[in-house]
């Protein structure tokens, strides 16, 4: 069985302890991973911060040949890395191998973005007179040591998201995976360290959040946290950073709204991919249907049907829908479920349970004193909510705790911008599903759905500080 090891300060290393990882579909065993002591983390931080200086000197050209190289190596390796990922966070084979590649495009693209970055100069003069002759020199510098935690449901793309901006910023990295996910996590190290990256510039930690997470969060040399992963960890997270900036993608409760001239049958369609790729489990994912009432039947029908097309089963058979990543998740999706039968929702198609693999359910007739109405299931279970007007959709769709993404299908275009404006949210989509691409996108949330803009420039951008030199001409 293979130990996989942390790559720290330019060197491959092993921990004393050691986590073994399972595939969730099936039991087997894919290796071990490194449960990492404080004093292996204190070394890693130690270590990164020493690379800082020579890697800040860099040119934006130097540091991004660096990441061309990383972007070619994963793309050569993506079958590779795809199969491991799909093993290890239950993804369909095909979607493991696009992650990967998205990655490689990503990785690219902040390379280029961060060669197209540059400074300005101000001219005073605009306020007394006598500030006529002051220049400020407006530069970006790093922020220093970026730490850099992921989720499970995207284990390399959402690391490279974070590892690739900081890094052609002139920061140095210690990158934390899930650990369910960090095998994936330490292959995309292995494309760095294959590049050739100076020791100690990009650093692996691989460890429980549970144990280790609060000591990597509250240690003093870190200068940055770019996490995405469940809002009470990320409220954690906030709460540790004190006053050193973060940036926070976290859950979702995003909503799908349609009017009555929505163009129904892609809307049904949009809104099962949506809702239920990778079993529900994007926090992007469409988590519920606010729906005008005389529409409602139709479309309910015509999701349903979606949703019975849905194939159930094994990763490696590109199913539709696949075991869920543990059993404590399946448990608390089962418990949305049973909350919302015995509340008296109409299954429109029937919840069933074999382990962690859970059937796709859709809820019709859902009403807010149920728990499905208003928390992130992430998993495959979608509630229709009808609605008597479109004022009720918004209220409805704001009074989640929740702020990511909201979805508004009609063929009304301005109709569409006016709900778009009242919608408490980072971003909306008009006639299609709620997600994060494209990459160079801003991605936000709002309220307990993060803090901070990722999207490739944007994340550059807030991992990097602005640093201003003043001086007089005459
Ligand atoms: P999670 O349980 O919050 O874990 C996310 C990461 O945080 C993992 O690497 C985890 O490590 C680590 N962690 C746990 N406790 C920590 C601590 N005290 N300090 C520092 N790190 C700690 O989330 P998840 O189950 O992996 O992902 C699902 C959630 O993420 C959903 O709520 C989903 O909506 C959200 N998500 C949001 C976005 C977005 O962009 N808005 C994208 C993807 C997912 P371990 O694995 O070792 O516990
Ligand atoms: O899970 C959260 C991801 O940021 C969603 O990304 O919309 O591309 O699947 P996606």
């Amino acid at each position: 069985m293979t130990q996989y090891k942390n790559y720290v300060n330019g060197e491959w290393k092993l921990s004393e302890n050691e986590i073994k990882i399972y595939a969730p579909a099936n039991g087997e065993e894919l290796g071990s991973v490194p449960a990492m002591s404080r004093e292996e983390v204190d070394y890693a931080y130690e270590s990164a911060k020493k690379a800082l200086p020579a890697w800040r000197a860099l040119s934006y050209v130097e540091r991004a040949a660096y990441l061309h190289k990383v972007a070619d190596i994963l793309e050569r390796d993506q079958e590779k890395i795809g199969t491991i990922l799909a093993k290890e966070v239950s993804k369909g084979i095909k979607a493991a191998i696009s992650e990967v590649v998205r990655t490689a495009d990503l990785i690219r693209y902040a390379a280029e973005e961060g060669v197209r970055l540059s400074g300005e100069v101000l001219e005073g003069g605009s306020f007394e007179a006598a500030s006529k002759k002051k220049i400020a020199v407006v530069r970006r510098e790093p922020v220093g040591l970026v730490l850099a935690i992921a989720p499970f449901n995207y284990p390399v793309n959402l690391s490279g998201s974070k590892i690739a901006p900081a890094l052609i910023g002139g920061n140095v990295v210690a990158f934390k995976p899930p650990t369910q996910g960090s095998i994936s996590g330490l292959l995309l190290a292995e494309a760095f360290a294959e590049a050739g990256l100076p020791a100690g510039v990009f650093n692996t930690i691989t460890g429980k959040g549970s144990e280790i997470g609060d000591y990597l969060n509250e240690h003093k040399a870190v200068d940055f946290i770019n996490f995405t992963g469940s809002t009470p960890i990320g409220e954690r997270i906030g709460k540790m950073a004190g006053m050193r900036p973060i940036m926070l993608e976290l859950g979702g409760k995003d909503a799908a709204i349609v009017l009555e001239d929505a163009d129904l049958a892609k809307t049904a369609k949009d809104i099962v991919g949506g809702a239920l790729s990778y079993s529900g489990q994007r926090c992007t994912a469409i988590k519920r249907v606010l729906v005008l009432e005389s529409v409602a039947d139709e479309l309910a029908g015509l999701i349903k049907a979606e949703v019975e097309k849905l194939t159930v089963g094994d990763p490696f058979d590109n199913a539709d829908i696949t075991p869920v990543i543990d059993s404590g998740s399946a448990d608390y999706i089962e418990g949305l479920v049973r909350d919302a039968q015995e509340k008296g929702a109409t299954e429109l198609t029937p919840f069933k349970r074999e382990g962690n693999l859970l059937w796709p359910t859709l809820f019709d007739h859902v009403t807010t004193d149920m728990r499905v109405a208003w928390e992130e299931p992430f998993g495959p279970v979608l509630p229709i909510i009808r609605v008597k007007s479109v004022e009720e959709a918004i209220e409805i769709a704001n009074k989640s705790e929740f702020g990511l993404q909201s979805a508004v299908f009609t063929q009304d275009f301005p109709k569409a911008f006016a709900i778009a404006e009242k919608l408490e949210v980072g971003t909306v989509h008009i006639n299609n599903k709620t997600q994060r691409g494209t990459d160079n996108f801003p991605f936000l949330g709002v309220k307990g759905s993060g803090a901070g803009t990722q999207g490739i420039r944007y994340s550059i951008e807030a991992m990097t500080r602005v640093k201003s030199v003043v001086f007089d001409i005459q």
